[in-house]
């Protein structure tokens, strides 16, 4: 695991993406979503898997962020797409508190069936 501080906590609103970008273990830059809703925090790839356009500015609701594009949403927690028009999923990272900051770790993605029930 390689746990990267990537914002402080007061720069999240509840619902409001936060768009950041986190080096990856390889020297790439990941665009990442970071979201606080209802208390938990998450942090989702910041590209649709439809169309390409960022998540960080859709909406979020019941744990999923929709896309402004097209209005397919992404399961938080898992990455899914819940509905059409996109079809496949889009990583999601783990993250954790560390003092005051939000650390993310985007080398390792969280499986998409990790949380599956
Ligand atoms: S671009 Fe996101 S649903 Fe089409």
């Amino acid at each position: 695991m390689t746990w990267r501080a990537v914002a402080p906590l007061e720069e999240l609103t509840e619902n409001l993406p936060l768009a950041v970008e986190v080096d990856s273990d390889g020297g790439e830059e990941v665009r990442v979503a970071l979201v606080q809703h209802e208390g938990e925090y998450f942090a989702i790839h910041d590209v649709c898997s439809h169309g390409q356009v960022p998540l960080s500015e859709g909406d979020v609701e019941d744990c999923s962020i929709e896309c402004y594009l097209h209005a397919s949403t992404f399961d938080l927690r898992t990455g899914r797409a819940l509905n059409l028009p996109a079809t496949q999923p889009v990583p999601v990272y783990p993250c954790r508190v560390v003092g005051s900051d939000l650390e993310v770790d985007v080398d390792n993605p969280i499986p998409a069936d990790a949380l599956a029930s």
